[in-house]
């Protein structure tokens, strides 16, 4: 579905965004530098760690193969450092003060990926990754005070490293499909407030925001593309009424398992124009573009399901049999994405559900880990 004549010729004249006079549109032909060009991506000391346990099992199990490619993973392979929580601040201090070391010690410049992660009624939906603020308790002072704040001024005292900051995974997803559930029909204004205050603070030249944009299996359906756009104009022109609105772009597929490139066109796609996440990508960007949005991207390939593991594509939670998808890199061969990453890091649980024995969400799930050091990628162990 595309937006009508009506709404084309609306903003060909300018009428609705006239009544927005804060908000400048940057549409994605305005030229400007990935941000991930010629960096490298920061390895988490911390994730690497570990992976120590999970050398050790495959080694126990005399997986030795296995086992061998683990340290090549920890040395090399990029992964986002989560704020999930106020008490989780403190993982920008660590992220930056490991960044600087292997700056020092590469000479490389390198991109540190960070994920802001608190809006009160968090998961409004799915609710294993429900967090610790609630709007009934003044979740959103809190989050703008003691949460979007700190954070801010940490990364504004880096300015030897580069950022790139995705913004509350999932949440302006729900608010375009799930207002039937009275707890993100509530939380709505919230979550859009929220995320605009957190663009606003975070305007600075070496910070580069991503706005989540789910993924295929969510936004991508074609009904769903322009309410997509729809919604992220809106929380974008609300930030520019306060002040700086720039973003770099979206970033999809976060803590999910679409491939960017499928192999295989899985039947409950059902022919969706976003049967994958390049594909996704490509089909949003005019969307965007139409609402005065850039059509940048980045894509989370951390964990990727294999070929038939899901009956559903509804399915997001420790699916099985997976890997550890593409490497991240900025060779997409798609003009609209900056780079593919790491966001989810690979071995931390989505919830208590999917895979056997799985833990709260965040906590470590070794099992799932050896599988996906199993199932990685082949790009993952490519030397250059
Ligand atoms: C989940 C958890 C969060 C964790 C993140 C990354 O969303 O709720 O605490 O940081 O996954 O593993």
């Amino acid at each position: 579905m595309r937006p009508s004549t009506l709404l084309l010729t609306a903003l060909s004249t300018g009428s609705l965004v006239a009544a927005a006079p804060s908000f400048t549109p940057k549409p994605s032909t305005t030229k400007s530098t990935n941000p991930f060009e010629g960096k490298t991506q920061f390895v988490n000391p911390k994730w690497a760690a570990k992976l120590d346990q999970t050398f050790w099992n495959l080694l126990k199990k005399g997986d030795i193969l296995n086992a061998l490619k683990v340290p090549k993973i920890q040395a090399t392979m990029s992964t986002f450092v989560w704020v999930s929580r106020r008490s989780e601040l403190v993982n920008i201090d660590d992220a930056i003060a490991a960044a600087r070391k292997a700056q020092k010690l590469t000479g490389k410049k390198q991109i540190v990926g960070l994920v802001l992660y608190n809006l009160p009624d968090r998961d409004c939906s799915a609710g294993e990754s429900a967090g610790e603020l609630s709007s009934a308790q003044n979740g959103l002072e809190i989050y703008k005070e003691e949460f979007v704040k700190p954070f801010a001024e940490k990364v504004a005292a880096a300015k030897d490293l580069t950022f790139a900051v995705v913004l509350e995974p999932d949440s302006l997803a729900n608010l375009v499909t799930n207002m039937g559930i009275e707890f993100c029909a509530n939380a709505a204004d919230v979550y859009r407030e929220g995320i605009a205050h957190a663009i606003n603070a975070l305007q600075y030249d070496h910070v580069h925001l991503y706005i989540d944009a789910a993924h295929g299996g969510w936004l991508g359906w074609d009904p769903n593309l322009p309410l997509a756009a729809k919604e992220f104009a809106k929380v974008v022109k609300l930030a520019g009424e306060k002040g700086g609105n720039k973003i770099r772009g979206f970033v999809t597929n976060v803590s999910n398992y679409n491939p960017f490139h499928a192999k295989v066109r899985e039947n409950y796609t059902e022919w969706s124009n976003s049967w994958d996440e390049s594909h996704y990508v490509s089909s949003l960007a005019p969307f965007l573009e139409e609402e005065g949005l850039p059509s940048r991207f980045i894509v989370d390939q951390g964990r990727v399901h294999l070929p038939g593991a899901r009956k559903e594509w509804g399915e997001w939670c420790n699916v099985e049999p997976a890997g550890f998808g593409m490497a991240p890199t900025t060779k997409t061969n798609n003009t609209h994405v900056d780079a593919i990453v790491w966001v989810k890091p690979g071995g931390e649980s989505d919830g208590q559900c999917g895979m056997a024995g799985a833990p709260r969400a965040g906590e470590w799930f070794d099992e799932y880990a050896q599988m996906l050091v199993k199932n990685a990628d082949p790009s993952v162990f490519k030397l250059f």
